[in-house]
């Protein structure tokens, strides 16, 4: 019994270690522990709670307003080498929307509602995504073959381990932590997932 307590124990230790290792949410973009509008300084509650949390969202535990708008799509441009079809955002890019479309203040976490400080600058993406990389549509071998210009995201090797549905995707599709990593895992500038020096990023799905 005890002999598997330690086991137990340790193997604990190491999978929180692997999980710590490289994981520097801590002093990122994303780290809120010394905003003003933080006060109690934490770094996880402002997108996550233990208790209470919005629930029906992809995201586990999630803590923010979650943003109502209505976007304009990258349909919009009807670009006609654009094969793949987009509805209203949804899964995990709604939780990056919640901040970055401008809408809903950034203290709006654990259930307050009346915050005032919205993302500014750079960050702000705003509800007018015709002009972003495309999200929240199905990326599958079928749409490779149509589109000819791309991988088939079953086979073809992400280079972080796995296949680029594996390791990329989300229920098979394309999202805004498809390219970025939240939690800034990687610790490749603007949160990418990987770098994306000589366009390596790009050049994971497209085939060019
Ligand atoms: C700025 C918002 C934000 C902050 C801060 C944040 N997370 Fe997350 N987290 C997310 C989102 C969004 C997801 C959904 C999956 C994704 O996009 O990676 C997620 C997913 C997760 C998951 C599910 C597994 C995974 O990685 O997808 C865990 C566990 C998690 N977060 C833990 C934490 C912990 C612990 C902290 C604090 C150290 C934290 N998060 C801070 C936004 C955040
Ligand atoms: C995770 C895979 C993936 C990554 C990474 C990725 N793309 Fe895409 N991209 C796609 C898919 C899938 C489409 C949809 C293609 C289609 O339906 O025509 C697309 C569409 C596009 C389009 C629009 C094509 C059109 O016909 O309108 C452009 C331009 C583009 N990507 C450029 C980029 C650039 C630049 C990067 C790097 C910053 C990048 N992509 C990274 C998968 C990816
Ligand atoms: C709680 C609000 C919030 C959520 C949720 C959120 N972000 Fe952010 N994000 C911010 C703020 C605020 C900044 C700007 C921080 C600054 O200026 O220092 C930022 C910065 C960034 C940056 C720029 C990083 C850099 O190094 O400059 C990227 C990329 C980014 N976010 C992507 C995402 C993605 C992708 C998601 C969802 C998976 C997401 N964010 C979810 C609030 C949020
Ligand atoms: C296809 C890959 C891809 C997708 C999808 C994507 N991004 Fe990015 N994003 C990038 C790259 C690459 C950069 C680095 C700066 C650049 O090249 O414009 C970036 C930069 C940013 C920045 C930093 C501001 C800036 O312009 O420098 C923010 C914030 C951001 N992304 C948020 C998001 C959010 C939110 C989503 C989903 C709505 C998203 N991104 C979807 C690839 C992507």
């Amino acid at each position: 019994m005890k002999a598997k307590k330690i086991i137990i124990t340790l193997t604990m230790s190491v999978l929180m270690f692997s999980y710590g290792f490289g994981q520097t949410i801590a002093g990122s973009a994303h780290d809120f522990s010394q905003e003003t509008w933080n006060p109690n300084g934490e770094i996880c509650q402002v997108c996550h709670t233990p208790h209470g949390a919005v629930i029906g969202l992809v995201a586990p535990l999630w803590n923010h307003e979650v943003s109502t708008a209505t976007y304009q799509l990258y349909t919009n441009l009807i670009s006609p080498s654009f094969d793949g079809i987009t509805t209203q955002p949804d899964g995990s890019s709604k939780l990056c929307l919640s901040c970055h479309d401008g809408t809903v203040p950034l203290d709006n976490f654990g259930g307050a509602t009346g915050g005032s400080e919205f993302i500014t600058g750079n960050e702000l993406i705003g509800t007018n995504l015709t002009t972003e990389h495309p999200i929240s549509f199905i990326y599958d071998a079928a749409l490779a073959t149509t589109d000819g210009g791309l991988f088939d995201p079953t086979t073809q090797t992400s280079g972080l381990g796995g296949t680029i549905d594996g390791d990329m995707l989300l229920a098979q599709k394309l999202q805004c932590s498809s390219c970025h990593d939240v939690h800034n895992g990687s610790g490749v500038g603007n949160l990418l997932i990987k770098s994306n020096a000589g366009s390596a990023l790009c050049l994971t799905c497209h085939n060019m």
